[in-house]
């Protein structure tokens, strides 16, 4: 008695095992790290891509979650192909930046801290930015989106604003000084009909 639930304890190890190895091999295949529990789903419903084309050593695909309720959209008339992705200067991007002539109708690149987000997207779409991307890369351990959400401040933001995981910004960040370069080239977001979700090259350096 005791041999044949041993046997049978020892099936149900199997098929989880299997199970649990078709799953991951399966992941493994998408390649999609959906660390904060989204579905993909919810990736193609709200979130977007855009992918750094330009240096060789960034050139993946970064997933990104527009401002959830400020911000204009990125609706189908927002693409842009083969624009410089500028970090500001200060990185917190609160005031003016020092790299006006940079940013002025690029992408600009904010870090998170010292005032909201919308502050950081107000003040970037008057240094002529076409659209802003945050991220936290103080705190670039965390593999998960932050919702940024209206602050209440009266004054209304009229380029697209998205958050980008700390850890890809770390990546960035570093890489573009290590390289001194003052840009990255972006196509954003990826177009999904020439791209399709699972063939997205996503950054190495990103969990599993
Ligand atoms: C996209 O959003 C912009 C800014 O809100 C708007 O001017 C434009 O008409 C929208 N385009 C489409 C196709 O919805
Ligand atoms: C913004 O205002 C709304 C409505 O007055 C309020 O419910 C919300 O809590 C406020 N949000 C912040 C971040 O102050
Ligand atoms: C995306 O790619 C498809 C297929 O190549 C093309 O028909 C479509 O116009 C592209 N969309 C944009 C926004 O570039």
């Amino acid at each position: 008695m005791k041999r044949t639930s041993d046997l049978f304890h020892s099936f149900i190890l199997y098929v989880l095992n299997l199970c649990s190895y078709v799953i991951l091999t399966h992941s493994g295949a998408n390649n999609l790290h959906l660390m904060d529990g989204t579905s993909t789903a919810e990736i193609i419903n709200g979130d977007l891509f855009f992918e750094i084309l330009d240096p060789v050593e960034l050139e993946y695909t970064y997933r990104i979650r527009p401002a959830k309720d400020f911000g204009a959209p990125f609706n189908e008339s927002f693409h842009i192909k083969n624009v410089p992705l500028v970090p500001v200067h200060p990185k917190y991007g609160c005031k003016p930046p020092d790299n006006l002539d940079d940013v002025e109708g690029n992408v600009a690149f904010v870090e998170r801290g010292e005032c909201s987000f919308k502050t950081k997207s107000i003040i970037a779409e008057k240094a002529g930015a076409k659209a802003v991307i945050i991220s936290d890369v103080d705190n670039s351990n965390e593999e998960y989106f932050i919702e940024m959400i209206d602050d209440n401040t009266s004054e209304e933001v009229n380029i697209p604003a998205a958050y980008l995981m700390g850890k890809n910004g770390l990546m960035i960040i570093k890489t573009l000084e290590k390289l001194r370069r003052n840009y990255a080239i972006i196509n954003l977001p990826v177009n999904l009909t020439y791209t399709p979700v699972h063939r997205m090259n996503q950054p190495p350096w990103l969990g599993w």
